[in-house]
């Protein structure tokens, strides 16, 4: 079933085609990688779908309703998290303040006022130990190593209990012993969600995803499973850089 689409959408600087005119669909319940080059428009093409970027031209459907002209702060009520390539935690806040925000504000919009401390608390700590970071409750933010920052940010993420999930270079600063972790989380995530991911790292893409899209000069190059992309000569040339 597809959750979300793209029709023709594009986000130009000036003459920089950072996307240009893409139709993309993503399917209820998979994992699916968005890869590329250096400046092929994964982050603005992401960025567009979350509602943090506008559009030149073209339109998103969210369960083909029209979600085009729809905030980024609504577009997260409707289902739709992400983490970004650049953290996004509160640096003098301690992880445990961090995530409880995140779960507060999505508690009080689904209970309101029937939202308890008890519960406030409990499904803090159930984020923070679902990324492994319950040790880290009291520790300030800024005093994480760069991949247990990652973590928190995808903690703050999950606590908006998405529909979909949008995560741009989750991967990025990980030690290779938090890389296997950080695949088994997003499995335990996809059971439940549908993954958008952009990764440059090839063993997480080849790994975890069920399908990849290629992007290259702000235009999909291919699309396909992770045989399909690993043997397609045309990524090859421009992605892999080899013939
Ligand atoms: N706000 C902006 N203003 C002008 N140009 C921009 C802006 N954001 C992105 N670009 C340009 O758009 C193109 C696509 O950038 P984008 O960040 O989406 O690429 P990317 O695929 O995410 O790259 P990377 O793998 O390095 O993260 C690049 O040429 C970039 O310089
Ligand atoms: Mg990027």
């Amino acid at each position: 079933m597809s959750l979300l689409q793209t029709q023709n959408l594009s986000c130009h600087f000036g003459g920089i085609k950072a996307v240009d005119a893409v139709n993309f669909t993503l399917n209820a319940g998979e994992i699916r990688a968005i890869i590329g080059p250096n400046g092929a428009g994964k982050s603005t093409f992401v960025s567009m779908l979350c509602g943090r970027q506008r559009p030149t031209d073209g339109r998103i459907l969210l369960k083909s309703t029209d979600i085009t002209d729809v905030s980024a702060d609504k577009r997260t009520a409707l289902g739709i998290a992400y983490t970004f390539q650049i953290t996004s935690v509160f640096s003098q806040l301690n992880c445990y303040d961090n995530v409880e925000l995140a779960v507060q504000g999505r508690l009080m919009r689904q209970s309101g006022s029937r939202m308890t401390r008890q519960r406030l608390r409990e499904e803090t700590c159930h984020q923070l130990e679902r990324v492994g970071l319950a040790d880290y409750e009291a520790t300030l933010a800024t005093h994480l190593s760069y991949g247990h920052q990652r973590l928190l940010e995808l903690a703050m993420g999950l606590s908006l209990d998405p529909e979909i999930l949008m995560l741009d270079e989750p991967t990025q600063g990980f030690a290779e012993s938090e890389i296997d972790q950080f695949g088994i989380l997003i499995k335990q995530i996809a059971e439940d969600a549908t993954v958008l991911l952009i990764e440059h790292n090839m063993n997480v893409v080849m790994s975890l995803a069920d399908s990849i899209t290629v992007l290259d000069q702000g235009r999909i190059l291919a699309e396909g499973t992770p045989q399909d992309i690993a043997s397609n000569a045309a990524v090859q040339t421009a992605y892999l850089g080899t013939d």
